[in-house]
């Protein structure tokens, strides 16, 4: 059994308050893109959205017209949730070599930057895609507007850096592109 990544297992869902098909997805599509992808990789996966268990809930401010991609908040996002993580890995005895590793993925997982990172990321894209894209369409009946949902989807989509990735997302990507497309606006 992979210890570190049973206890970000629990430290994630009770975070969260319950289990997230999101997080799982992620690790499933790592491994897809990466059958080898080790413990690290697969915690990183697994908890590279921590810090929204912690930070205030923004939707208010995206009715108020701020970007859901302001590239301002995705900084701090990935910033706090890298060292959430390092933190729980480091309380509860991981090797602080390991849970660096893991600390760098998660600070990462949004605009990449090496090679585990950017597998982080697009894993995490496919699995937006198939399990969290619905959640911002849901969005705009509370009022944000269609045209920052689809500013969402092509970032998630135009981030990704590995060609297979780009492959298993684009057909997803394509259906909430539709879906939203059919939306009437609030
Ligand atoms: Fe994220
Ligand atoms: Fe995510």
């Amino acid at each position: 059994m992979l210890r570190n990544l049973e206890k970000i297992r629990e430290y994630v869902d009770k975070s969260f308050g319950s289990k997230k098909p999101h997080f799982e997805r992620t690790v499933y599509w790592l491994l897809q893109l990466k059958p080898d992808a080790d413990e690290a990789m697969q915690a990183a996966a697994y908890g590279h959205d921590i810090g929204r268990a912690f930070a205030p809930d923004r939707l208010p401010l995206y009715v108020r017209g701020m970007k859901i991609v302001d590239p301002r908040y995705v900084r701090k996002h990935e910033e706090l949730s890298g060292n959430k993580i390092y933190e729980f890995l480091i309380s509860c005895g991981a090797e602080k070599k390991f849970a660096m590793r893991v600390k760098n993925m998660v600070s990462h997982h949004e605009s990449g930057g090496d090679e585990e990172s950017n597998l982080i990321k697009d894993a995490d894209s496919i699995s937006y895609f198939e399990n969290n894209a619905g959640i911002h369409l849901g969005w705009i009946e509370k009022g944000i507007g269609k045209v920052q949902v689809r500013e969402k989807y092509d970032f998630m989509l135009d981030r990704i850096t590995l060609e297979k990735a780009r492959r298993i997302a684009r057909p997803f990507y394509k259906k909430w592109v539709r879906t939203l497309n059919r939306v009437r606006s609030a």
